[in-house]
């Protein structure tokens, strides 16, 4: 059975309840792909709503934390030294195009440190949970990162650019490098659950640059409660600031990080 501190029920009631009306929006979606416009303005209104529950009943529970959210940004609590950071709908693109693989990403962060996480996709109720201590689990499953000890057996995520964004060059050249040396390679479209999978032994490793805090805080406690290892791609800790992040068990993240260099 998880260990569930008020704080992370706290967490995973909030989830649940945003969940909802995302369930049934994502339902309406099929009838909306027809449209030329497609659903932008409709799954923009998903997360946004998702985002305002997740706020409201989060603060309502914990009244006085800060707040770091996709939409809305960085709100300062009177207390300063707790905040939630957000992504209230991790993995819009699949959500709009009706594949079943989102998420709502909620992270606690204390005193600067992330202390849980909870990554929740409602559509298989996956929920994922951790907390700084007491493990990472898959609905009460406990959950451990993969085994394997060699690239070559093993399964590696990651995330690639798209249209506006920069880096398309470095991405290909990276997963030119990944792909060569390994089982092979997914871009599934949601960090934050690309990094769950990683707590939760599917994929043996996770790499992706820019990215935002609300994309990976709550996976770096999951991987971390999982006996992963985490770190930005320099090998450093600034995952949440600089954009980047590479995961995987004690022995293939050095090998991952190390073959990564290599790419100019
Ligand atoms: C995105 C997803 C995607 C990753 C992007 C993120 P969003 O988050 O996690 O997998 O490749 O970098 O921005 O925008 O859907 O919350």
């Amino acid at each position: 059975m998880a260990y569930n501190s008020p704080t992370l029920n706290v967490m995973t009631a909030a989830a649940r309840k945003a969940a909802r009306p995302l369930v049934r929006d994502f339902g309406e979606l099929e009838n909306l792909q027809i449209s030329m416009k497609g659903p932008a303005d409709f799954v923009t209104s998903a997360d946004k709503r998702t985002e305002r529950i997740l706020i409201e009943e989060l603060g309502k529970a914990r009244p006085g934390y800060g707040f770091l959210a996709e939409e809305g940004g960085a709100v300062a609590g009177k207390d300063t030294t707790h905040r939630f950071i957000i992504d209230p709908i991790d993995g819009t693109t699949n959500f709009m195009h009706g594949v079943p693989h989102f998420a709502i990403s909620i992270a606690l962060e204390r005193e600067g440190q992330l202390v849980a996480g909870v990554i929740y996709n409602p559509v298989t109720d996956d929920l994922f949970t951790a907390e700084k201590g007491h493990g990472a689990y898959l609905n009460n499953r406990r959950l451990r990162v993969a085994g394997r000890k060699e690239l070559p057996t093993s399964l590696i995520a990651t995330g690639l650019p798209w249209l506006g964004r920069d880096g398309a060059g470095r991405a290909i050249a990276e997963t030119a490098a990944v792909l060569g040396a390994t089982s092979g390679i997914r871009r599934f479209g949601a960090a934050s659950l690309d990094m769950a999978w990683v707590a939760a032994g599917r994929f043996d490793g996770y790499w992706e640059r820019g990215l935002l805090p609300w994309d990976v805080a709550a996976g770096i406690v999951l991987v971390r409660e999982a006996g992963g290892m985490v770190s930005d791609l320099n090998g450093g800790q600034e995952m949440l600031n600089g954009g980047a992040i590479l995961t995987a068990n004690e022995h293939l993240h050095p090998l991952l990080l190390k073959l990564l260099k290599t790419v100019a």
